[in-house]
């Protein structure tokens, strides 16, 4: 791919999805073009290019968004955020609270907020609150597997045993492989949240908060300072007085004008 098919890209991406690529990303976009290119039968990357800047091709800026965003993640990942909400909802519970909201920025294939949910249920055992999750990002793909709720069993090793058994369902034998083995998650844990997609490069979102919890990680890492900066205004808008932001563990809020409080190195409280 040339520099200058490859800047039109970038410029879709940015305009879009306020995904900053970099030029060591050219390869890995030329590769998930290349897939787009093949499902739709089109042989020359140009004529991709034309047909994604067509008018109002929105539905294949959806596509070229899902081919290019990388959305590595796994069951607790970070696991001391999970450690720090377990903490904070005994907190939040003895000050009588009883409507719990989380949102889930980048939510990818459903790991991070299907462990928010389990968190949440292993706090408050059968006597939940009010209490709901959002979990949004800007690709279809993964939305649908995060909404699907199934797991291979290697997947689900970051969890304990107990966890396993209670939130999850087995859907294949038990000879089966941890790789080849899948898991459904339960009722309880499904009815918790909510999936909607969500494009954090564009504000306002459409939402009022108050929220409790915002866990916006690793996914910072793809914007710029401009794009961050509007993201971190909207998320300081949506926090409850008292509310947590995490990011993620290479990310930071240094460089950003924010009224949010460090706690700790990726830990954020919105002060009352
Ligand atoms: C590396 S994954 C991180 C997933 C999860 N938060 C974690 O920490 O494991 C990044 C996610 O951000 C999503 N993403 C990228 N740009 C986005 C945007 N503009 N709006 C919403 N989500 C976006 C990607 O689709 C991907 O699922």
């Amino acid at each position: 791919m040339n520099k200058s098919i490859f800047n039109r890209f970038r410029d879709i991406a940015y305009e879009k999805a306020g995904i900053s690529l970099s030029e060591q990303k050219k390869e890995l976009v030329s590769a998930r073009v290349a897939k787009r290119q093949r499902a739709l039968n089109i042989a020359d990357v140009s004529d991709y290019l034309n047909y994604l800047e067509s008018a109002n091709n929105n539905d294949e800026i959806v596509h070229f968004l899902d081919a290019i965003s990388t959305n590595f993640t796994h069951f607790m990942r970070e696991k001391s955020h999970f450690d720090l909400l377990q903490d904070e909802l005994q907190l939040w519970r003895a000050r009588g609270h009883d409507r719990l909201r989380i949102w889930c920025a980048a939510s990818s294939s459903g790991e991070e907020p299907y462990s928010l949910a389990i968190t949440v249920l292993d706090s408050f055992g059968g006597v939940l609150p009010n209490a709901r999750i959002l979990a949004t990002d800007i690709n279809t793909t993964v939305l649908a597997q995060a909404s699907l709720g199934e797991y291979n069993g290697k997947s689900l090793e970051a969890l304990t045993r107990a966890q396993r058994a209670n939130y999850f369902e087995r859907l294949t034998e038990r000879r089966k492989s941890a790789e080849d083995s899948r898991y459904r998650v339960k009722k309880n844990v499904r009815e918790l949240l909510v999936f909607k997609r969500l494009n954090l490069a564009k504000i306002p979102y459409p939402m009022n908060g108050p929220l409790d919890f915002v866990f916006c990680r690793n996914v910072m890492i793809y914007f710029d300072r401009v794009v961050r900066q509007r993201l971190i205004t909207e998320v300081e808008r949506l926090l409850i007085p008292g509310g947590l932001l995490m990011i993620g563990h290479s990310e930071t809020l240094a460089g950003l004008t924010t009224g949010l409080k460090a706690l700790k190195p990726s830990v954020y409280k919105k002060m009352a």
